[in-house]
């Protein structure tokens, strides 16, 4: 992509972007400090005025027990929504966009800083997490889902332009996709099918909230860098059935928290990784969704 191309605007669903250089979720953990909302404001403010198309925000929690830490983002109570809205009048103001990450830690969560129950698709402790997670029942499973969707609601009333939902990085939609997390027996596990139902539902349940017309960017990971994990042919399976269920624009994370294999830039060289989402977006010349890459913006949609 040449780098002009790289400042024109392009359109997501109904929505516009200024450019298509956008900034991935990084949770800076400033909402912790005193004045904590106003130094996010004019961190991101900062960003949007700069040509960042869009903004992804850190994650913030769907649920309680899906908290990523103390002082984390949040989007589950009502009040989330006002006090959000300052943070996305903002960005407007300066000409910018910003979409919300709906988050879950899934067994990456610590109990000693959520106050809940760690929670996962079956009771596999993580290797980076002292707690052991509780399984789901098939009830707080549809629960979660409902979560993520009431979630979505609350985003787009606080102002945001789009919403990221998180599926990689060994989060808990990214335990239900893999095998190495996910022992269940019912329909939430075993078979590929069985085992990408979480967030196929998570969209559709998304998407009855928002609207058609609001943009849902996917996060799944391209590469879990974990044996025994997530094959090739599921990712790409996943991206396919993500784009039927309505996903608008997929977002290619690359390895897990667990990995042995360094993932964050400063420790990979620049674009090691461009070529996964290259590969899913090649592989894929048909469909319209565009993808994104660490770095760089790949565009798939025929008509840009
Ligand atoms: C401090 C920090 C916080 C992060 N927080 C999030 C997050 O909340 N959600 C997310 O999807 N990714 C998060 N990431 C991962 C980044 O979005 C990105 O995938 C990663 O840094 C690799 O991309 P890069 O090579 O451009 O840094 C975080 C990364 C860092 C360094």
């Amino acid at each position: 992509m040449s780098s002009q191309l790289l400042f024109n605007p392009i359109k997501i669903n109904s929505l516009t972007l200024p450019s298509r250089v956008i900034m991935g979720s990084m949770h800076v953990g400033l909402e912790g400090e005193e004045n904590g909302l106003e130094k996010l404001i004019a961190f991101y403010t900062e960003r949007a005025k700069n040509k960042v198309g869009l903004i992804v925000t850190g994650g913030a929690a769907v649920c309680p027990e899906g908290s990523g830490g103390l002082h984390f983002m949040s989007i589950y109570n009502d009040e989330d929504v006002e006090y959000w809205k300052p943070l996305t009048k903002a960005v407007h103001e300066v000409g910018g966009k910003i979409a919300l990450q709906l988050f879950h830690a899934g067994r990456y969560a610590y109990q000693a800083l959520t106050g809940c129950n760690v929670v996962a698709p079956s009771a596999i402790q993580s290797p980076i997490n002292p707690d052991k997670p509780h399984a789901l029942t098939a009830e707080q499973v549809q629960e979660t889902i409902a979560a993520f969707a009431s979630a979505a609601k609350r985003a787009k009333e606080a102002g945001f332009d789009a919403v990221e939902i998180m599926g990689s990085e060994g989060y808990l939609i990214n335990q239900f996709i893999s095998p190495v997390t996910n022992e269940r027996e019912d329909e939430w596990g075993g078979s590929f099918e069985n085992r990408m139902r979480f967030p196929l539902e998570i969209v559709k349940a998304v998407r009855g909230e928002v609207g058609s017309a609001y943009p849902i960017i996917f996060r799944m990971s391209g590469l879990d860098l974990i044996e025994n994990s997530t094959t090739e042919a599921e990712t790409l399976t996943l991206a396919k059935e993500l784009e039927k269920a309505s996903v608008d624009l997929l977002n290619i994370g690359i390895g897990w928290h667990e990995s042995k294999v360094p993932t964050i830039s400063m420790k990979v060289p620049r674009n090691r990784f461009v070529p996964v989402a290259a590969s899913i977006k090649n592989r894929f010349q048909f469909l319209s969704l565009l993808v994104i890459a660490s770095i760089i913006l790949l565009m798939q949609n025929k008509s840009s």
